[in-house]
């Protein structure tokens, strides 16, 4: 058991201030020497070892309870700096970071061999983001070396937006938290494979397909998980499942088909006796689903209202999601619903985490 240390820095700091900040030369001075320290970034906290360090990387894998075959990102200053872990870079990929770099994009690119194998799960390819935080920022400068940062959750459990989500997963299993404030979007980096041409999302993100393609081209980019545009073909699966759970049930509930279904599944759940139901909505479909709900005749004071952002404002959602998730507490609630969102923009990567945690069960039947 380690004793976690929680250095706290202002939240709107500047780099440059942070770089001599005492809680940032402390936090480089623990990982420099092989420790694990969770810092926020502009998408979610990460939990941060020096990626060539083989023990910090086993270290980090074993807090997490991480499976060795889940490779990890390695997060670098600048995009300059890529050439230190990949080799051959394609000229798209500095193409986007020429227009999204620093910021929550993570490149995959050939391996150029300089990482830690474990780090990188025996892979040839290297994953790479530089990251917008300006903690995250000065914490690797300080450091002087790539430092990998999967989020700073136990495998498994929602990613981490507070010091405190990261307390409550790795309390005593890390040596520090840098507490910098709530991370900024709330979901984590778009993932693209640059290796392939068209380049494929393995995880959407704040950065959409639709900004990846006004810098690469139209048909330059595909997401083999996208609801299949009109008239394409299916395509083949493969992406490796990933839960995000929280610890009650989770379904998703659709107002657009089938709102009757969701009201009469609702009303059999509210009859029945132990823990109401929650349910997970924008302040909007939440106003809608109570009055769905109340001209049915079903009384909704029993249902735990988990509001999660504005549907007006998408990235009110984002910031939101993983915070609800993990406010769901069996004690309280039998099981949860999230009112579905339309697939487009930031919500195609909400709707990708929310899907993930719900395992798609179709719901109701
Ligand atoms: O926003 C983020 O990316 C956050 C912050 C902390 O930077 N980090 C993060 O790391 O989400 P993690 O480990 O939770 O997710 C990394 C994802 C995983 O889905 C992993 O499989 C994928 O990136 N990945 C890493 N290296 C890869 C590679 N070489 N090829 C394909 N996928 C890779
Ligand atoms: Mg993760």
């Amino acid at each position: 058991m380690t004793v976690t240390r929680v250095l706290v820095v202002e939240p709107h700091a500047p780099e440059t201030e942070l770089l001599t900040a005492p809680a940032i030369r402390e936090a480089a001075a623990i990982l420099r020497r092989g420790g694990l320290v969770a810092f926020p970034t502009e998408t979610v906290y990460g939990l941060g070892a020096v990626a060539t360090d083989a023990r910090a990387v086993a270290r980090l894998f074993a807090a997490k309870g991480r499976p060795a075959d889940n490779p990890l990102i390695v997060h670098l200053a600048a995009a300059e700096d890529a050439v230190r872990v990949a080799r051959d870079i394609p000229p798209e990929a500095w193409r986007l970071w020429a227009r999204y770099a620093p910021g929550p994009l993570t490149l995959v690119l050939p391996s150029r061999g300089t990482v830690a194998p474990a780090a990188l799960a025996g892979l040839p390819t290297v994953a790479v983001r530089i990251p917008a935080h300006p903690v995250a920022r000065a914490l690797i400068r300080a450091a002087g070396a790539p430092i990998v940062a999967p989020s700073a959750n136990r495998s498994g459990r929602p990613s981490p937006t507070t010091a405190a989500h990261v307390l409550e997963d790795l309390a005593g299993r890390i040596d520090a938290v840098v507490d910098g404030g709530p991370a900024g979007i709330g979901l984590e980096s778009t993932v693209l494979d640059v290796t392939r041409r068209p380049a494929i999302v393995l995880r959407p993100g704040a950065v959409t397909v639709e900004m990846l393609e006004a810098v690469l081209g139209d048909g330059a980019v595909v997401d083999p998980a996208a609801p299949l545009r009109e008239g394409e073909a299916p395509r083949s699966p493969g992406m490796k499942y990933r839960h995000y759970a929280p610890d009650v049930p989770l379904a998703l509930l659709d107002l657009e088909d089938g709102a009757g279904a969701a009201v009469e599944a609702l009303r059999a759940l509210l009859a029945g006796s132990g823990p109401p139901p929650a349910v997970l909505a924008t302040e909007e479909d939440a106003a809608r689903l109570r009055a769905l709900l109340a001209a049915a005749g079903v009384p909704s004071e029993k249902v735990l209202w988990v509001i999660v952002g504005r549907r007006s404002e998408p990235q009110t959602v984002a910031a939101a999601l993983y915070g609800a998730f993990r406010s769901l507490r069996p004690e309280a609630v039998s099981r949860a619903f999230f009112v579905r969102l339309p697939e487009t923009g930031l919500f195609r990567a909400v709707m990708n985490r929310v899907r993930k945690a719900a395992g798609d069960p179709p719901f109701p039947g």
